[in-house]
């Protein structure tokens, strides 16, 4: 028998205990011995739920219990987060989490506490909720040299701006109604500004290319500013517009940014909806690859903590190798990176064309005091010397 404890008995963690407990004997087959979780930590009481045979206040408890080999940590927040882990770890034990903030900002670290004590730090669900992409990135596509890495990674926004654009929801009614699921943050600022899917870009992209990537380093702009004008304009292009968190191996360097972009048909991303999410990943020998899943919410993610939970107990006391690598990437500026830009004008044709070039004027009905064009292929910073000129209401990043 292999006891774990579960830290925070919230949206996952409650998802993990019951994952763990419907697919017991499955899982006992699949990994040798049963798994029992011996305690779960919450400060709150869960009056008539199962989980208070097993419900302690006090981390010392798990900590100083020997039989404890294996820890998830489904709290989320730095603190008190990082000190359990990193304790966890110190004691020989392994930690496996979905907390992105905690893996993007102290990951490294934490990994290689776990590999001086021969155990493992495992976060399959810090990415994409249920869909196994760290395990992809980390392992089966080891031997690829990856050029390219992007992805809906956020479910909040995604089902914000699917109903937006489908159901003509208002912003802050599709937010409510993504709370309410348990699809969003504690703070959903996290989400709605961008931070959860560029932390998750960072920890993608630092497997991807072998050297960390600081999300600190990564231009990140949210969906807050997408409005139902923008919905309209993506409608009349046959596009979409979705929160796109991405990377790049360029002949000049390696860039990652997260911002709303809008995407065509031709593009897979296109035809991912609502919370789910999705990853391509382009490899020099296995070439266009789609992970695509439950991005969010509560049995999804705990899936891919509980395939973490099975993975540390096949390996107690031996680390499993991982390509994240302390050396710091140094990214390219965000001037030097180069998109086509849907742009929202002000102005006449003729002044739109001698800041911009030729353009082909997209026009909605009942809205004559602007019109919209796409400009060709150009770094931001050329942009943005094309727009000082004035009356550019927006811009749009086509991806
Ligand atoms: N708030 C996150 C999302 C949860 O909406 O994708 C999963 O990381």
């Amino acid at each position: 028998m292999i006891s774990a404890a579960i830290l925070g008995y919230g949206t996952v963690g409650a998802g993990v205990y019951k994952v763990l407990s419907m697919n017991r004997d499955l899982i006992k087959g699949r990994v040798g011995e049963e798994i029992r979780v011996k305690y779960v930590l919450d400060l709150r009481e869960f009056p008539g739920d199962p989980v208070m045979e097993v419900l302690t206040h006090d981390y010392s408890d798990i900590l100083n219990d020997p039989e404890v080999a294996i820890v998830v940590e489904t709290m989320g927040g730095l603190k008190p987060a990082y000190d359990f882990t990193k304790n966890a770890l110190l004691a020989g034990k392994s930690v496996c989490t979905s907390n992105k903030e905690l893996v993007a900002e102290h990951g490294v670290e934490l990994r290689k506490i776990a590999a001086e004590k021969n155990v493992n730090y495992l976060f399959e669900a810090s990415c994409g909720g249920g869909i196994p992409i760290i395990h992809v990135l980390d392992s089966a596509l080891t031997a690829d040299e990856i050029d390219s890495v992007s992805g809906i990674l956020n479910g909040t926004t995604n089902y914000i701006l699917t109903q937006m654009m489908d159901a003509g929801q208002d912003f802050s009614d599709a937010l409510k109604a993504a709370q309410d699921m348990g699809y969003a943050e504690r703070h959903p600022e996290a989400d709605i500004e961008g931070w959860d899917a560029c932390r998750k870009i960072a920890i993608l992209s630092s497997l991807a290319y072998g050297k960390h990537i600081s999300y600190k380093n990564v231009p990140t702009e949210g969906i807050t500013d997408i409005d139902a004008a923008d919905m309209e304009y993506a409608g009349l292009m046959d596009m979409k517009i979705r929160l796109l968190a991405a990377s790049r191996r360029t002949e000049d360097g390696v860039w990652a940014m997260v911002a709303p972009m809008l995407v065509g048909r031709d593009n897979m991303l296109y035809h991912v909806d609502g919370v789910l999410n999705a990853v391509l990943v382009h490899g020099n020998a296995v070439g266009d690859t789609l992970f695509y899943g439950s991005g969010a919410g509560s049995l999804p993610t705990a899936s891919a903590v509980s395939g973490d939970v099975i993975s540390a107990a096949r390996h107690l006391r031996r680390t499993m190798a991982s390509d994240w690598k302390a050396e710091e990437m140094e990214l390219m500026p965000l001037d030097e990176i180069k998109h086509a830009f849907f742009v929202r004008f002000s102005g006449t044709e003729a002044e739109a064309e001698a800041a911009f070039g030729k353009i082909s004027p997209l026009r909605l009905a009942g809205r004559t005091e602007e019109f919209g064009f796409v400009t060709e292929v150009m770094t931001e910073s050329s942009f943005r010397k094309a727009a000082s000129a004035g009356n550019v209401i927006k811009r749009i990043r086509i991806a």
